[in-house]
């Protein structure tokens, strides 16, 4: 990917944290994704008092995606208010393999962009593969 891209796909994260709920953590996070066609999809962190009930913004921005009809995603940026760099979590790492295994996540460290794999973030892991007999 382009580093403009990389920026821009950022810019769009940052836009997208402004709208998170995140009453009882008080750590907003934004991501930005980009379908193959090009299209960027934003979400952000979602809390509940319950908070295993919080959606992270990774998965808000898939699930506005796929429901959209899209199903082929190239790169996900995520970023955080607190202005640090912020590695998806492990289910999200999980939710990624799911659609954007050959995806990149871009991420920012000291001002730049950093990009990972998605298969890199979650090594052996479990997938579709596994399930089926052969
Ligand atoms: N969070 C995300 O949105 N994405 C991640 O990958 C890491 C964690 C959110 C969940 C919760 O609202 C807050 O950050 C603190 O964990």
């Amino acid at each position: 990917m382009e580093i403009n891209q990389e920026k821009e796909l950022l810019l769009a994260a940052k836009q997208a944290l402004k709208n998170a709920y995140c009453p009882y953590s008080g750590f907003a996070v934004g991501a930005a994704l980009r379908t193959r066609s090009g299209r960027i999809f934003m979400g952000c962190n979602v809390e509940n008092a319950s908070y295993g009930a919080t959606l992270c913004a990774e998965q808000c921005a898939i699930s506005k995606a796929v429901s959209e009809g899209e199903r082929e995603f190239t790169a996900i940026a995520v970023v955080s208010a607190a202005g640090k760099w912020t590695p998806p979590c492990g289910i999200c790492r999980q939710v990624l393999l799911e659609w954007m295994p050959e995806g990149q996540v871009v991420l920012e460290k000291e001002g730049e962009p950093v990009c990972y794999l998605v298969r890199d973030l979650l090594p052996a892991a479990f997938s579709q593969d596994n399930l089926s007999e052969e």
